[in-house]
C-alpha cells in the first residue's frame, strides 16, 4: 500500500441522523489506491448508512466525504462514472435474463459488455440465459458481482457482497478483488465474514453504534490484545505466572504449558523461557474474530475496555 498517494475516499467526521436518531455519529477513515479496506461492525452499526451516504443516496448532516477529491453528494454524477457498487441484497428485474441485466447494469454505469464480462460469467459459472426470477440468492449476487468486476472503475464498494455465495464462489470473489488491488484500484469491503476480511484486507475499520472505534492493519490491532503460547521447557519455569503481562498459566495433561501474554511484554517472557531451554513453542495470535468479539462483548453492562480486559 502506497500512502504517498492521495486517498480515493476521504471521510471526515461524517454524521447522519434519521429524525432524532443518530445513525452515524462520527465516522472518519480514508481508503487509498491499491488498498482493500475492510469495514466491519455488528448489525445496525452504520455500515450501509455510511455506504449509502458515499453513494450520494443519503445526504449527511455533518462532516465531509469525498471520493476522487469530489463531494459525494454534490458531485455524485461525476463520481459514479468511476465507481462500481454491489449491495448485499441485489434487486433484479424478474423478467429479464441474467445476461440482459448484466448488460443493463454495465450500460447504467457507463460501461459496455466486454471480454472481461464473459470471463467473469465463466469464472462465477452463471447461466446468463435464465430469467432472473429463477435465480437463487447466490445467483442474483453473482449477476451484480459480474457487472461490477467487468466495469473498469477506480473505486469499488461492496456492501456484504458474499453472504449468499458458496465457498467456491466466495473464493472467486476474493480472487477477483485481489486482481483489482493488483491493478491499483481502491476497494471498500463491508463484510460479516471475518475470515474473508482477515485474508483480504490491508486495513480494517471497526464501526460501533455509528462511530469508528478502531482503524488499522490487523497487525496493529493485534497489538491491543494477547497472544496465546503453548510451550515445553527442559527446566521448570516457576516465575512465569508472576511475570508482568502474563495470564492464565495452565499445565496440561500432556505436560505442555499454556498461557496468554500481552504483546508489550512478549520480549521479556520469551527471554525468560529461552533461559529454561525450550523444547517446543507454539504461538497463536488472536484472530480478527477474537478481536471483534472483544469489542462487542464489551457493552455498557460489562466493565473494562477492549484492550486488556
Ligand atoms: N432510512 C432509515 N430510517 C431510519 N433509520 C434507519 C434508516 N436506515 C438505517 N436506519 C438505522 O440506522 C442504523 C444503521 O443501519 P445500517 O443499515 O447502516 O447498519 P449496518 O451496519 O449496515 O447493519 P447490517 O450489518 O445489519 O447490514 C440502524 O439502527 C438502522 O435501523
Ligand atoms: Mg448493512
Amino acid at each position: 500500500m502506497t500512502k504517498t498517494n492521495e486517498p480515493v475516499l476521504h471521510i471526515d467526521h461524517l454524521q447522519k441522523k434519521f429524525g432524532k436518531f443518530e445513525a452515524l455519529k462520527n465516522v472518519s477513515f480514508d481508503v487509498y489506491p491499491g488498498e482493500v479496506f475492510g469495514f466491519i461492525g455488528p448489525n445496525g452499526a452504520g455500515k450501509s448508512t455510511t455506504i449509502r451516504t458515499l453513494l450520494g443516496i443519503l445526504r449527511a448532516n455533518g462532516g465531509t466525504a469525498t471520493i476522487f477529491g469530489q463531494d459525494v453528494f454534490k458531485d455524485s454524477v461525476s463520481i459514479h462514472k468511476r465507481l462500481a457498487y454491489v449491495p448485499g441484497d441485489v434487486y433484479l428485474w424478474p423478467n429479464l435474463t441474467g445476461g440482459e441485466i448484466i448488460d443493463l447494469f454495465l450500460k447504467l454505469g457507463g460501461s459496455m459488455h466486454s471480454q472481461k464480462t464473459d470471463d467473469m460469467i465463466k469464472r462465477f459459472q452463471l447461466d446468463p440465459t435464465k430469467k432472473a426470477r429463477t435465480y437463487s440468492k447466490g445467483n442474483r449476487q453473482k449477476v451484480a458481482l459480474i457487472a461490477a468486476f467487468s466495469t473498469d472503475a477506480d473505486f469499488y464498494i461492496f456492501d456484504e457482497p458474499t453472504s449468499g455465495l458458496d465457498p467456491l464462489n466466495e473464493e472467486y470473489f476474493q480472487k477477483s478483488v485481489l486482481e483489482l488491488k493488483k491493478q491499483g484500484k481502491a476497494v471498500l469491503l463491508s463484510s460479516h465474514i471475518l475470515s474473508e476480511v482477515e485474508k483480504m484486507c490491508d486495513r480494517i475499520g471497526i464501526i460501533r453504534k455509528g462511530e469508528i472505534v478502531e482503524t488499522g492493519t490487523l497487525a496493529e490491532m493485534r497489538h491491543l490484545t494477547r497472544t496465546v503460547i503453548e510451550f515445553k521447557t527442559i527446566d521448570p519455569a516457576p516465575e512465569l505466572g508472576s511475570m508482568p503481562g502474563v495470564h492464565n498459566v495452565v499445565t496440561q495433561a500432556n505436560g505442555l504449558q499454556t498461557f496468554s501474554v500481552d504483546s508489550d511484554h512478549m520480549t521479556e517472557v520469551m527471554d525468560y523461557l529461552a533461559g529454561k531451554q525450550i523444547v517446543s513453542l507454539q504461538s497463536t495470535p488472536p484472530t480478527l474474530e477474537d478481536l471483534f468479539m472483544r469489542y462487542y462483548n464489551t457493552d455498557e453492562n460489562t466493565k473494562g475496555g477492549v484492550k486488556n480486559e
